[in-house]
């Protein structure tokens, strides 16, 4: 089973587990407050270890209307943790929780599956389809 650490905590958890359920389950608030969606950027983590190469559709759009888009090549890049799928060990950093944020709760709850769409692509084909429009 892959291993999701941060904070100096790791969890072992299913294979195909959002990566925002599986940092819940180390007891850390991070901030979900679109319920999974894609449309917050609460979830968003940075990751030292294990970034994924591919994207779903949203996410990728999300982290480009945010500003949050990492080159290419960066070493730590921003990901959204509910768009993320636990198939590898991880290591990241939580950037927004219940208690650095104030809120007063984490947001709605995530279900295990992804939303809005399970399809997953490789960042360059979504750059192709972005540029072209
Ligand atoms: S973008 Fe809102 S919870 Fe992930």
């Amino acid at each position: 089973m892959p291993t999701v650490t941060t904070e100096g905590r790791s969890v072992q958890v299913d294979p195909g587990t959002r990566l925002v359920l599986a940092i819940e389950a180390l007891g850390i608030d991070i901030g979900h407050r679109c319920g999974g969606k894609a449309r917050c950027t609460t979830c968003r983590v940075a990751f030292d270890a294990g970034a994924p190469d591919t994207y779903t559709r949203a996410e990728y759009l999300k982290l480009q209307d945010a500003g949050l888009l990492a080159a290419p090549d960066a070493s730590d890049p921003v990901r959204l943790s509910c768009q993320v799928l636990v198939e590898h060990d991880m290591t990241v950093r939580v950037l927004k929780t219940k208690q650095t944020e104030g809120w007063p709760d984490t947001g709605p709850a995530v279900g295990p599956d992804l939303i809005p769409e399970p399809e997953r692509f490789e960042r360059a084909d979504l750059e192709v389809e972005v540029a072209a429009g």
